[in-house]
Order: C-alpha cells, then sequence, then structure tokens
C-alpha cells in the first residue's frame, strides 16, 4: 500500500475516492495533523485498511468495501478470466472479515455479489462493477442529505447537541448521518452549538468531528467522555445525536462504545436521543441487540495514548469498541426513509417494509 499526497488540500468528503480505477482512501488515523491517502492496490490491502482503521464509520465502511469487490473481480478477471466468479470469492471473505460491527460491510459486499451472479462469464466485470459501487456511494451520499434534514426537522427551538465519535462526511459517502443532521439544523438556524465527546481511544469526536465542524464554521467544544452527565445537569442541550454501525429488527442500537452510557444519562436529564442513520445500517436479519457482534479490538489501543503507553505496567484491558442502547432509550431513529419515533419491532418492520 502506498502513502500519497494529492495535488490538493484534502476534505471530509474525501474518505474513499475511486479515482480512474484507483482507490484512494484518506488515513483517518493521520487527521487532523497529516492529509495523505493510502492508494489500495487490491482487496486485501482494503481489507486491511478497513481493520487498521485508515477509513471507519459504518457507511464509509461499506462504499470501500464496494470498491475492494472491484478490485477483487479485477484480479480474478486478470487471473482465472471466465472463471472470475468463483477465483474472486476469497478475496470476498477476505473483506467481509475486516471488521465485524459494522453491516453496512456485509450489505455492500452482498450488492456487489448479487450484481456479479448477473454478469456474463465471459465479459470484463469491472465496468459493470465499478458503476455499481460509484451508484452505493452517491446513493449513500444522497441518503445522508435527506435523513439530514428530517433529523434536523425534529429539532424544534435553537438548542445546543451533543455528538459521540465521528458520524460525520468522513465516516460516509459524504456529508454524514449524525454530522449531517447537524449540518442541516446549522443552515436551519436551530444550533446554538455542538459538544463532541473526544471518544477514548481512537478520539475521532476531537481529531475527526472537530476537524468537520471546525472547517463548515459550526462551533463545537470538546466533552472528556465522562463529562456528558455534568453537561447535560447544566442545561441548554436538548438532543444527543448520534450514528450507528448496526440496528437491530427491534430498534436497539450499536454504536461506538460510550453511546450507551450517553443515552442513560440523556434519559436522567429528559433530554432526547436520535440515532441517524441509512437504511443499509439496519439489520433486519439481527432480532435484538443482543445479536449483534461487537468488536473488541487491541487492549494496547487503551493503555496506550497515540503511540504512547500511559497505563500502569501490568494492567489490563477490556476494550470494546462498541455498544448497544436499547430501543427504549432511543426516541428517534432517523433514515432516508423516514422517522421512527420510539423504535420498536414493529414500527422498525413498517418502516422497512
Ligand atoms: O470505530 P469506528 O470509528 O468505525 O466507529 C464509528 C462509529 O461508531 C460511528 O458512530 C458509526 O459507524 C456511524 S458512522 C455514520
Amino acid at each position: 500500500m502506498k502513502l500519497l499526497n494529492l495535488d490538493r488540500p484534502a476534505t471530509p468528503d474525501d474518505a474513499a475516492l475511486w479515482q480512474e480505477g484507483r482507490l484512494l482512501l484518506l488515513d483517518q488515523r493521520l487527521l487532523p495533523h497529516q492529509e495523505k491517502f493510502l492508494h489500495c492496490e487490491n482487496a486485501a490491502d482494503t481489507a486491511q485498511a478497513i481493520t487498521d482503521m485508515v477509513v471507519r464509520g459504518a457507511p464509509a465502511i461499506g462504499v470501500t468495501a464496494a470498491y475492494g469487490v472491484v478490485l477483487a473481480a479485477r484480479k480474478a478477471w486478470e487471473r482465472a478470466g471466465a472463471g472470475w466468479k468463483t477465483a474472486m470469492q476469497p478475496d470476498l471473505e477476505i473483506l467481509a472479515a475486516a471488521r465485524p460491527t459494522a453491516v453496512n460491510l456485509g450489505w455492500a459486499i452482498a450488492r456487489m455479489s448479487a450484481l456479479a451472479q448477473t454478469l456474463d462469464d465471459e465479459v470484463n466485470p469491472e465496468p459493470a462493477l465499478s458503476a455499481e459501487a460509484s451508484a452505493i456511494h452517491q446513493e449513500d451520499i444522497a441518503a445522508n442529505h435527506v435523513l439530514g434534514d428530517l433529523g434536523a426537522s425534529l429539532i424544534e427551538k435553537k438548542t445546543s447537541v451533543i455528538t459521540h465519535c465521528n458520524a460525520g462526511a468522513l465516516a460516509t459517502g459524504g456529508y454524514g448521518t449524525a454530522l449531517g443532521v447537524i449540518r442541516s439544523a446549522w443552515a436551519a438556524g436551530k444550533l446554538e452549538q455542538v459538544y463532541a465527546d473526544e471518544t477514548r481511544p481512537w478520539l475521532q469526536g476531537s481529531r475527526l468531528t472537530a476537524w468537520e465542524l471546525v472547517r463548515d464554521g459550526i462551533p463545537v467544544s470538546l466533552l472528556a467522555d465522562g463529562a456528558a452527565a455534568a453537561r447535560l445537569a447544566a442545561g441548554g442541550v436538548d438532543w444527543i445525536i448520534v450514528g450507528s454501525d448496526r440496528i437491530a429488527a427491534n430498534g436497539d442500537v450499536a454504536n461506538k462504545i460510550g453511546t450507551y452510557s450517553l443515552a442513560l444519562v440523556a434519559k436522567a436529564h429528559g433530554v432526547k436521543v436520535m440515532v441517524a442513520a441509512p437504511t443499509s445500517t439496519i439489520d433486519m436479519n439481527c432480532p435484538t441487540g443482543a445479536d449483534i457482534p461487537i468488536e473488541t479490538r487491541d487492549p494496547e489501543e487503551l493503555l496506550s495514548c497515540g503511540d504512547k503507553r500511559v497505563a500502569s505496567p501490568g494492567a489490563e484491558a477490556w476494550n470494546p469498541v462498541f455498544d448497544v442502547t436499547p430501543a427504549k432509550l432511543v426516541d428517534a431513529i432517523v433514515t432516508e426513509k423516514g422517522i421512527v419515533l420510539s423504535p420498536d419491532v414493529e414500527k422498525m418492520a413498517a418502516h422497512m417494509g
């Protein structure tokens, strides 16, 4: 994998770029201090980049995986000609295993595979598959604009909000889910200011969300992850707005670790919780939150801060990177199809039906 610069500054919409058949990923591990792109030459590179958090956020992972399937098909066609469908299967498995929680990963691979099955064995599949990957990318951006405006319509009076992790343009095809709502609310004059949890251990809040909002001129103030209860007690915050990695059929929501505690303290303070996500994040095959696979990452991520080891030698760490917020703590799930208030199994089925 090669690290390279573009001939222009990076923007939050650059999470995954497909340029003349090359997949370039903005290396989010280096933001906001360096704007470098990683060139993924094959599906294994792409999977590694997802695992290593070069690109992260459920919809962005899905978009990236779709382009990864194009790379898999290209190599399979070069190697096996008419046998490309079978030849690319191992690469699809490698891609699918890159991270477990974001359902958009499997969703995008399934959509690409379904198209692949309809293609002629004897014809180079790359043009059709790259058109499909671009469609997935563009549809995600369009969905985020729709759900952003819908979510903003729920905010009744000018207020401040808290967001957690980064559910922005960087985490999607573009515009963002939670940050899509925040961008639309800001444009509608409904937003006083955004509080962004710093989001240990990867600091997606302080590095990525703050980078996006500062660029847009939206006032952002960082909170230590444990500061939300005190901030809500101080008043002036009417909504928690977050994204999701997977929403179960009963409305339970998996999102970045700490979302569950945020929802609990929101309930205690009469503050509402909005989950903004495209329907590609809803997994109707997953009955409840208990069925969502939760990724646990290397304890080292928690024992260190950046490259510096901070924990006492001998200490261990438990590092699940997502948690599940039960549907009963969620006031609204907002997708490109509409708004589900107080989600439950029947309302989710009707929404997806
Ligand atoms: O570990 P990450 O950075 O991939 O976690 C991302 C999140 O938890 C986001 O909130 C979620 O994927 C929604 S992104 C629109």
